[in-house]
């Protein structure tokens, strides 16, 4: 291993055991046109991408969602699909991605694709076919014709600003097709079973290649039905089971995203009885979110997610701030949307359709503490959460761009040319690279955030990182407290053992807040990001205030109590202190936990081994300055030690906990390499010993690796 620097593991793949990955997922979205162009025609592709999959790993996401890279005509930035098993050639070819769905998975990192089944391309050769056969012949039912255009009445328009009908003429076929988009996406007929089965075809497709999770676009209105309004209809459903039963016969761990833009009571049947959707996106969430800032008040946020249903153990919600879309506005009331548009759309131009075309930075006016407790809610409520593309970053958009394009535009890498996206001369970018003074690559790229310990970028970085580590935010209970001061948000996330405590502060002036949180009274609250203990809860009102747009995430610490030990011998017992494991493993890092490892292990075992250099002083203390996690059991740590005459030694520790047979094995194999007892507590109790011990810096990366592999 070479010095001074950290390798990643090569083991990390993903596993293809974890049926349940979605559940603890952070998904980035992202267009492969908009990412990194490696041949200098301006348009990304995936030859591109694949080289910033570090980056991607960097940042700390577990799976990327791909808009459609299918051959299209490019009218609806490929929703509109001529071929659903090639590659788009701007974007490369199907063996460029294979060897990136290959480079992501050995990264850990799941990919998560398109089916775009409701609608092909008119260009698409079923539809060519179609026009030209027979009325009502086999090729001509793979879609919805009419002799006129005044089928279904009942259904709405989506696309307000380009469509006024949802039925368009051919000439060719003399009769109107049915199309719930733009005019040149021709809808499937998915009430015929001959389309369900060849739409099977390349769902599987694309599974057997190794995907791992599918967005089925634009769900609701995939059958049709006279009476009604054509959305969420059972036979829609029906279709929904056929494809995931497909899946269920031959795969263990992928996914089907549901894209329902519905109110969250006719999204929670495409969860169906855990046989649908294993994830569906909470739409009326979003606008609520930023609903509740402008209004500085709670309420539109707690009252959506109580009027949320529960949904299937197996089942999980998809967050998002913003996508590739417009943030919209269709599950909202009239009044609402006004107040949405004067609040975030005050120029017509930020408006598209029934919504704002604008990206997260620019909504917030570039606040960076208002971006930061917007996410800061999208990482610990129930649900996987999405970023879209350049948030990171903070990127701006370009409202003079056409439709959805505003929020498109080239991913912001460096001040090189065309912000380091392409070498191609600027004009000849598939969409010019943003360039004002505030948002412009020159202000805003990868390079200089990676550079800057404050930048957004690291912010994102933490979060993640702090999201990964707790079960809880994937999977636990969401309990809203309600202060009195409305402009706080306040909730709890529980699972087993972990209890989180969220608050949010949504006003942009200092406010204080009385929680009631005696049900934890004795417990202490651990401040997640820098890790300071806050004063132990008692039975009064817990008191916090807390910045502009503050927010904090508490761990709930209980109180630290030896509940038992286990049987190791007299003398082990009289060396070794005790270690007291209140719930995951990860928990020995607690501070009670890792007070016991520096004031009482690490002094008393130190002076003992053969390797510890002596320096005639007693050892005054010890402190864990950092750690890292090489695998679920085993840790790294850095060690200062002080020693009573003020000088000080650096080790490097490397850390394992055994658990139940394993640690009674180890115990009895090499007795002298304990350092500690650990607890006895529900389902865990283990020892924690040493693996081997060298003085940092000089030896430490020579052998540390190779020495754990033999535990
Ligand atoms: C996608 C849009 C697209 C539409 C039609 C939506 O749900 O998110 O970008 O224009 O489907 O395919
Ligand atoms: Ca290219």
């Amino acid at each position: 291993m070479p010095c001074g620097k950290l390798q990643r593991s090569p083991s990390m793949v993903i596993d293809r055991t974890d049926s349940l990955w979605y559940k603890d997922a952070i998904i980035y979205e992202l267009h492969v046109r908009a990412f990194y162009d490696s041949n200098g025609d301006g348009i990304g592709d995936f030859a591109g991408l694949l080289q910033k999959l570090d980056y991607l790993q960097e940042l700390g996401i577990s799976a990327i969602w791909l808009l459609p890279f299918y051959p299209s005509p490019l009218m609806d930035d490929g929703y509109d699909i001529t071929d659903y098993r090639g590659i788009h050639p701007d974007y490369g070819t199907l063996k460029d991605f294979k060897t990136f769905l290959k480079e992501a998975h050995k990264r850990g990192i799941r990919v998560i694709t398109e089916l775009v089944v409701n609608h092909t391309s008119i260009q698409h050769p079923w539809f060519q076919a179609a026009r030209r056969a027979r009325k009502n012949s086999a090729q001509r039912n793979f879609y919805v014709w009419n002799d006129t255009d005044d089928k279904f009445p009942e259904t709405r328009i989506i696309f307000t600003d380009t469509e006024t009908s949802n039925w368009a003429w051919d000439p060719v076929a003399s009769q109107y097709y049915w199309h719930r988009f733009f005019s040149h996406q021709a809808d499937l007929n998915l009430n015929n079973p001959k389309v369900v089965q060849a739409v099977g075809q390349f769902l599987k497709y694309w599974l057997d290649m190794g995907v791992d999770g599918l967005r089925l676009d634009a769900v609701p209105y995939l059958c049709v039905r006279e009476g009604t309004n054509n959305e969420n209809l059972p036979e829609t459903h029906e279709v929904i089971k056929t494809f995931r039963r497909l899946i269920d016969q031959h795969y263990n761990d992928r996914m089907l995203l549901a894209e329902a833009n519905q109110w969250p009571e006719d999204v929670r049947p495409y969860f169906g009885d855990g046989d649908e959707c294993h994830m569906a996106f909470h739409f009326p969430l979003m606008p609520r979110l930023f609903m509740a800032l402008a209004q500085a008040d709670s309420f539109p946020i707690v009252d959506i997610m109580e009027k949320t249903p529960a949904i299937p153990d197996i089942a999980q919600w998809g967050l998002f701030l913003r996508n590739h879309d417009e943030l919209t506005l269709e599950m909202v009331t009239d009044d609402e949307r006004d107040f949405m548009y004067q609040e975030f759309a005050a120029d017509p131009r930020m408006r598209v359709n029934i919504g704002i075309r604008r990206r997260l930075a620019p909504l917030v006016d570039n606040n960076p503490q208002t971006i930061k407790m917007l996410n800061s809610i999208l990482f610990s409520f129930p649900g996987s959460p999405i970023i879209y593309y350049g948030d990171e970053i903070g990127m701006g958009d370009n409202i003079y761009l056409g439709d959805r394009n505003a929020v498109r535009t080239p991913m912001q890498w460096s001040i090189d040319r065309n912000g380091g996206f392409s070498m191609a001369d600027p004009a000849r970018l598939y969409h010019p690279v943003i360039m004002d003074p505030v948002y412009g690559y020159q202000s805003v790229n990868v390079e200089a955030q990676m550079k800057n310990q404050s930048s957004l970028f690291h912010f994102m970085k933490q979060i993640i990182g702090l999201r990964r580590q707790y079960k809880a935010f994937g999977r636990g209970s969401l309990t809203f407290l309600h202060p009195e001061n409305h402009r706080i948000l306040a909730y709890l996330r529980r699972y087993k053992h972990e209890v989180l405590l969220c608050v949010v502060n949504l006003c942009d002036t200092i406010q204080p807040v009385n929680l009631d949180l005696s049900e934890y009274a004795g417990s202490t609250p651990l401040e997640m990001f820098g890790r300071t203990e806050f004063p132990t809860i008692g039975q009064t009102p817990y008191f916090l205030s807390l910045p502009p747009h503050g927010f904090y995430w508490f761990k709930i610490v209980p109180q630290a109590k030896p509940i038992g030990t286990l049987d190791m011998g007299a003398s082990f017992e009289k060396t070794m202190p005790k270690v007291v494991i209140e719930s995951g493993r990860d928990s020995i890092w607690e501070m009670a936990n890792k007070n016991i490892l520096e004031k009482d292990a690490f002094p008393r075992f130190l002076p003992n081994q053969h390797w510890f250099i002596p320096t005639g002083q007693k050892i005054s203390q010890t402190h864990i300055t950092d750690w890292v996690k090489i695998s679920a059991n085993f840790w790294i740590t850095f060690v200062n030690v002080s020693f009573e005459d003020g000088s000080e030694a650096r080790y490097c520790l490397p850390l394992r906990i055994a658990l139940d047979k394993d640690a009674e094995r180890i115990l009895e194999q090499v007795p002298k390499a304990v350092v500690c007892l650990v607890n006895i507590r529900q389902e865990i109790s283990g020892v924690l010993y040493d693996a081997f011990l060298t003085k940092w810096p000089a030896t430490f990366f020579t052998a540390p690796l190779k020495t754990a592999a033999i535990l």
